[in-house]
């Protein structure tokens, strides 16, 4: 498969959705629309969306931890299956708003359902598909909080109004996988100003993909 497979990862605040839908455009500038595909998860196929309003549905309190985690690998199958192996296949630049990691450091660490257990269970889904390269966005959770609490506050979902605690419990979880995989996950520093953080991460697709973000090289 001849695509690029790069996913986005961090603690909600940390200007992942700002960053990018800059990245995008700036992609698209370069390489022309139909190269660049922008995808969520959960999400981007009909199949999956419709998983994604059963998970964010205010009124599912009483979802059991686990019935999360096999939704949430569920939307991940599909997605994959309907969006990234396509995707891949026609060699386009893939940018994928979150993905496994999001499961092993929400549902893994934040639900205390363990890490082990999420990678192992989602293995199943992804069927040894990651991503070449995961950009992960780094916020301390105090600031990713303020944050939300000042830009979003109209749009907290479930899973948002959990509290400070599961919030540092999920950002410990992805620097423990960022500092497991060096390889695949770089870590960028979101508490820059937006723009900083932006040239971090064409940098660090830069690096991983030389023939991205050429211009790069010259600054
Ligand atoms: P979303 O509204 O897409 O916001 P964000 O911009 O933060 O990505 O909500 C995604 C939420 O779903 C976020 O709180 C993280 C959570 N999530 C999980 O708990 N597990 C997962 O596997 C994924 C993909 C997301």
């Amino acid at each position: 498969m001849v695509g690029k497979f790069i996913s986005f990862e961090g603690p909600d605040g940390a200007g992942k959705t700002s960053v990018l839908r800059q990245i995008k455009a700036d992609l698209e500038n370069e390489l022309g629309t139909e190269q660049v595909m922008y995808t969520r998860e959960p999400g981007g196929n009909h199949i999956s969306e419709q998983i994604r309003q059963v998970l964010f549905n205010p009124e599912n309190t009483d979802m059991d931890g686990r019935t999360e985690a096999l939704l949430f690998a569920a939307a991940r199958r599909q997605h994959i299956v309907s969006e990234i192996v396509p995707a891949l296949r026609a060699g386009q630049v893939i940018l994928c708003d979150r993905y496994v990691d999001s499961s092993i450091a929400y549902q893994g660490a934040g639900r205390q359902l363990g890490e082990d257990a999420i990678w192992q269970m989602n293995q199943f889904a992804i069927d040894g598909l990651l991503p070449q390269l995961t950009v992960y966005l780094d916020i301390e959770s105090e600031i990713g909080l303020r944050r939300i609490a000042e830009h979003r506050a109209d749009q907290v979902n479930r899973l948002d109004k959990e509290k400070l605690s599961f919030h540092r419990t999920v950002r410990q979880a992805y620097l423990r996988l960022y500092h497991r995989y060096p390889e695949r996950i770089k870590l960028v520093d979101a508490s820059q100003p937006l723009a900083k953080v932006v040239a971090d991460v064409r940098q660090t697709i830069h690096a991983r993909f030389p023939d991205l973000f050429v211009e790069e090289s010259k600054r």
